[in-house]
């Protein structure tokens, strides 16, 4: 089925414009202000007055089928990907998660490809994960992104496979010859180790020590270390992925100020939710079977934090210190999060978002006139595609470009809940929060896989990217 889009307002990162579009074979065939076709049994003709159209949301971080060591997430390829054609986002590019010690990378990309094949209901990537350094891992990097497709790879400063500094050094070093992007999960182990040891030594166990024992400057320490290293690296290219806090911000500002190619994603609920989450022993729904509860849907790493640095990172949004905007999407079901009743330290951090990045984005940045409609699809689509090797066939909306498109109606109002989510998680982290906006359909390579919130594609239908190396152009900052 081909699609006639009639009476539109087509948006991309850098121009708006009223125009019809027509797809063809999963590709827009043509943009013109007025396409009149003759009786066409093929063509579905879709009346979008009064609505946006955005290109496609690419979700650069999501972890579906992760498998944290004390429980397995709860949406696989297929879940999570419907969740997120249903929230407005057509690509995804997803954290391939830890495997077996020693393992090496080409290991974990087959687990994905097997995990991801015949599931995915949107096109979807991998990013490789370094889970140690040593020859045969650096010699492996090059096949990876030259062969495979697969031009970024993330590393932790803490969890279980962290690295040490030596070792990103030789991660960034070699990367950056391969012209591949490193992304950081940037916490300071060592800190959150004593901080944590000193809360749970005093029996504070409950889900606000979480975030009292990962504390703004363990993260803004690691975001600053990395920033240097970068540097000793050779001025290798960086990604700070889910950043939430200011101090980490005014760092990255000054490395922008350099001119030095370090880019920050931020996610909705670190713009939206803040620490007093942990706090609530009631939720939307009243009150909680356990004073912990609420609080434990809530447990992710980095933690939630204060309004200051909330409103710091809305500030590092418009100011465009943020280059992204993406989600960190870690599923968990309430019986998987309630092993936190027996103290913070057994949830397993993670919460769901696939769904209410693009209507949360739009809602609260747009319809809120914090950014323009054009800046937004920067954040959610355009930039993203650009920085992962997507561009232009993702992120953008042209001739010859893929048919990812997704309609938004601006008056449409919703009330975030769970029953409208079609994620496997039982809760929604922005339970009852008001939207103004929301995604009415999406296409994917000119299929509809979402009509009025319902779901109509199929699993199978999403392909793998073979990703292109970063773009020269995002070797240096550049506003
Ligand atoms: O708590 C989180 N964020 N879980 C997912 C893994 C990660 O750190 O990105
Ligand atoms: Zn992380
Ligand atoms: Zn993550």
């Amino acid at each position: 089925m081909n699609v006639l889009i009639k009476n539109a307002t087509l948006v991309n990162a850098d121009t708006s414009e009223r125009a019809d579009l027509l797809t063809r074979d999963g590709i827009i065939e043509r943009i013109a202000p007025n396409i009149e076709l003759p009786e066409d049994p093929s063509v579905e003709i879709i009346n979008a007055a009064g609505h946006y159209v955005i290109p496609g949301g690419v979700d650069v971080h999501t972890h579906l089928n992760i498998d944290v060591g004390i429980a397995q997430s709860c949406d696989d390829f297929y879940s999570g990907t419907v969740s997120a054609a249903c929230g407005g986002t057509t690509t995804i590019v997803d954290h391939m998660g830890f495997g077996p010690a020693g393992c090496s990378l080409h290991h974990q990309l087959e687990r994905y490809h097997a995990f991801a094949r015949d599931k995915a209901v949107i096109d979807y990537s991998f990013h490789g994960t370094i889970q140690h350094i040593d020859d045969s891992i650096l010699e492996e990097m090059e096949s990876m992104v030259l062969e495979e497709g697969i031009s970024s790879f993330k590393l932790y400063l803490t969890y279980g496979y962290k690295l040490d500094d030596s070792q990103v050094l030789a991660a960034l070093e070699r990367l950056n010859q391969l012209n591949a992007l490193t992304c950081v999960h940037p916490e300071n182990d060592g800190a959150i180790r004593f901080l944590k040891e000193k809360v749970l030594a005093q029996g504070s166990n409950a889900p606000i020590y979480h975030a009292l024992s990962r504390p703004p400057e363990c993260e803004a320490e690691a975001v600053g270390r990395m920033i240097n290293l970068a540097t000793l690296a050779g001025d290798a290219p960086i990604y700070i992925v889910h950043l939430s806090n200011g101090i980490g911000l005014e760092y990255i500002r000054q490395a922008h100020q350099r001119g030095q190619a370090v880019f920050a994603e931020t996610c909705p609920q670190y713009l939206s939710l803040d620490i007093n989450k942990y706090n609530s022993s009631t939720g939307e729904n009243g009150a909680a079977e356990h004073p912990y509860d609420e609080g434990l849907k809530y447990i992710m790493s980095p933690p939630l934090r204060d309004s200051y640095h909330q409103n710091q990172l809305w500030q590092g949004v418009m100011d465009g210190t943020i280059s992204t905007v993406a989600t960190d999407h870690c599923a968990f079901t309430m019986a998987q999060k309630r092993a936190g009743r027996d103290g913070f330290q057994y949830c397993p951090n993670g919460i769901p978002g696939v769904e209410n990045r693009v209507p949360l984005l739009f809602s609260e940045g747009v319809m809120k006139d914090r950014i323009s409609i054009n800046h937004f699809v920067e954040l959610v689509s355009t930039r993203p595609a650009q920085l992962f090797g997507l561009y232009p066939r993702k992120g953008l909306i042209a001739e010859g470009a893929d048919a990812d498109l997704v309609i938004i109606d601006p008056k449409r109002e919703v009330t975030l809940s769970q029953r409208l989510m079609h994620g496997r998680s039982d809760y929604c982290p922005y339970e009852g929060m008001k939207l103004q906006g929301y995604p009415i359909m999406t296409l994917s390579r000119g299929e509809i896989i979402v009509r009025d919130g319902h779901f109509t594609g199929k699993p199978g239908h999403g392909q793998f990217l073979h990703r292109q190396p970063l773009n020269e152009c995002f070797r240096y900052w550049e506003k």
